[in-house]
This record gives structure tokens, C-alpha cells and sequence, in this order.
């Protein structure tokens, strides 16, 4: 089976680029300029530069590849960017969805979409797949108008939506709740952080295998992929410097409104998984266990 991933060279991107290829699958990977991933001895894949937001150059790679199934986790990502630059979001959120599902309809791919919890207002989290969907932000309002796109397509789909992905970049440097938390804490940085939001954060392997398993299942439709813990950021923080034996007494407590910044923040959100339990046999780690995998070396 042929599968071409966008977002190739992203946190997620770097992990299905890896999973899927080891899994036996023939891998086309795209990102956005040159390859910025390893190479594994056990598998194989090949890389392709491809700006989703070029029209031509979409339709191009995806005849050429010919897909079985398109894995689309390429996006602008950042909330605050997105509320700033709302054209570019658009273009690179909305309208490329829109290229790859057009390409996909004419190649008989199956188009497998990363969507968010930020599709909801967080006012009643955490939520089921079939709860309705209101974004506070132009970042989830630009996710939801491409969820529509994808179940508008005339080609089989499934929407994978997640929550506070954590995990270590297999190449590169990017910082998440965990290392954003450890580096602080072992400067001796006093931290804010936030106890009014909850969230289930997602260990980037459990996201990456539930790919899988969707490609497996044949599955169509909306899944929930989450961890399976609801914690507020404080929560995640203390089992983070716990993990590490850091200083608590550096972390306040704070009240997400203490922060002013460009994107509002659904306050309650996570998921409910129990479809994804139950038709795909996904069971994720808990958080602590995530720190631990991230960090194996460290030993109790
Ligand atoms: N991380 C989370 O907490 C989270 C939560 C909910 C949903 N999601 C969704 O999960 C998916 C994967 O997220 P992630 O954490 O892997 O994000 P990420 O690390 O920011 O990766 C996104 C990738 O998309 C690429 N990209 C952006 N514009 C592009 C373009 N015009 N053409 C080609 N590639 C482009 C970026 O390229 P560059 O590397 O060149 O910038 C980046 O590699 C996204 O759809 C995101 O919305 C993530």
C-alpha cells in the first residue's frame, strides 16, 4: 500500500514517516523545503518537497504518487500566528485542504485529515466526537472549515482530531509542555501555570499509532484521539517536575485570563476516546508514562 504524507518534516509528521514505513508501507514523504528527518536502516521511505499551498504542484505530486491513502498533518499550527496572519492560515489551512482532497477525489486516495480539540468553545469539554463544534480562534474556525472540506470530498475520509501533543522531535528542536516545564524548573525559572484549562494531553507515538491503526481498520469517520487523563496545565507541570525531582515552589498557579494573548483559548477541552477504544483497540499512555518514554535514561 502507497501512502503520501504531508507535513513530513513536523513533530507528527516525523513519527509517521517512521511508523508507517517500518509497518511495511511505501512511504511518500512531502514537507515543505528540504528533508529534515532521519534515515532508518529498517525502512525505507522517499522524500518530496511539497508547498501544499501550490495548487499545480499538489495535483502534480499526488498523480505522480498515486496514494492509496493521503495522511494530511501538514498545517500552520500556532494559534497566535494564525489570529495575526489570518490570510496565510486560510491559504495553508483551508485551501490547501482543499487541493489535497480535490487530488485525492481524482486519484481514489483515501484522505485521512489531523483536526483539533480547538474545533470547540471549551465551554463542556471533555468532548465526544459528536458534540458540536464552535472555535473561539481563527486557528480552529480554519481546522473546521477544512473538516467540511474533507467530509465534502468525493473520495473516502477520516478525521483524526487531537489534543496537547507531547514528545520528543525525532530531528530538530521543538519545545512542548514537558520540556518547556523541565528546562524552566532546572534554571531555577519561576513559572506561571495555568489551573482553569483542562485538557487530555497526547503522547505523539499514541497519535502516530493511531494512524496506523485507522489505515488497518479501514476506518472512516470522526475519532477523538487523546490521552485518556484530563489534567489542567499545573496538574501536567507537577508530574513533570515530580518525574524529575525539581522545585515545585518555582510554579504559580495562575488563571488562563492572566495571559494576554492574540488567540483566545477554548478552556475545557480533551476527549472522550471510548469510539477509538473500542473500534480501533487504541489505548494510550498516561502522562507520567509519556515523560517516561521521552525520558527512558532517567531512573527511579
Ligand atoms: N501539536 C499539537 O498539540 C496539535 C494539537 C491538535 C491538533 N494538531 C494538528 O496535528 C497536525 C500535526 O501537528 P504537529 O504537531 O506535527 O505540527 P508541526 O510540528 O507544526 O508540523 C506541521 C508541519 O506542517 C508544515 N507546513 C506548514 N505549512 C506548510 C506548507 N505550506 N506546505 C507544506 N508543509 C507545511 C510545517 O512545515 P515547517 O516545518 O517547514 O514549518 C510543519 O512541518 C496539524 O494538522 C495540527 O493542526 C496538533
Amino acid at each position: 500500500m502507497n501512502i503520501l504524507i504531508t507535513g513530513a518534516n513536523g513533530l507528527l509528521g516525523q513519527y509517521l514517516v517512521r511508523d508507517l514505513s517500518k509497518a511495511g508501507y511505501t512511504i511518500t514523504a512531502t514537507g515543505r523545503g528540504h528533508k529534515r528527518l532521519p534515515e532508518y536502516a529498517e525502512a525505507h521511505y522517499t522524500y518530496i518537497p511539497l508547498d501544499i499551498t501550490n495548487k499545480a504542484e499538489v495535483e502534480q505530486v499526488v498523480e505522480a504518487a498515486r496514494p492509496d491513502v493521503i495522511v494530511h498533518a501538514a498545517a500552520m499550527t500556532q494559534p497566535d500566528a494564525c489570529e495575526l496572519n489570518k490570510e496565510e492560515c486560510r491559504k495553508t489551512n483551508v485551501l490547501a485542504t482543499s487541493y489535497l482532497a480535490a487530488a485525492a477525489a481524482k486519484t481514489g486516495s483515501t484522505i485521512i485529515y489531523l483536526s483539533t480539540d480547538f474545533v470547540f468553545d471549551g465551554k463542556e469539554g471533555p468532548y465526544k466526537e459528536d458534540d458540536i463544534p464552535a472555535p473561539v480562534n481563527y486557528y480552529g474556525a480554519s481546522k473546521l472549515e477544512a473538516e467540511e472540506i474533507i467530509k465534502q470530498s468525493n473520495t473516502r475520509w477520516a478525521i483524526v482530531r487531537t489534543v496537547l501533543v507531547y514528545g520528543n522531535i525525532l530531528s530538530g528542536t521543538r519545545s512542548n509542555v514537558v520540556t518547556w516545564v523541565k528546562d524552566n524548573l532546572e534554571q531555577r525559572k519561576n513559572i506561571k501555570v495555568v489551573d482553569d484549562q483542562i485538557r487530555t494531553p497526547t503522547y505523539v507515538e499514541d497519535l502516530s499509532k493511531s494512524i496506523l491503526l485507522i489505515i488497518q481498520h479501514n476506518a472512516e469517520g470522526i475519532y477523538h484521539i487523546s490521552g485518556k487523563e484530563v489534567l489542567t496545565p499545573y496538574q501536567m507541570a507537577v508530574q513533570v517536575a515530580d518525574y524529575f525531582s525539581l522545585d515545585k515552589a518555582l510554579m504559580e498557579k495562575v488563571n488562563a485570563a492572566t495571559f494576554s494573548q492574540p488567540a483566545q483559548r477554548p478552556l475545557k477541552t480533551g476527549f472522550v476516546i471510548t469510539k477509538a477504544e473500542k473500534e480501533l483497540g487504541f489505548a494510550p499512555v498516561g502522562f507520567t508514562e509519556g515523560i517516561r518514554r521521552m525520558f527512558p535514561q532517567i531512573t527511579h
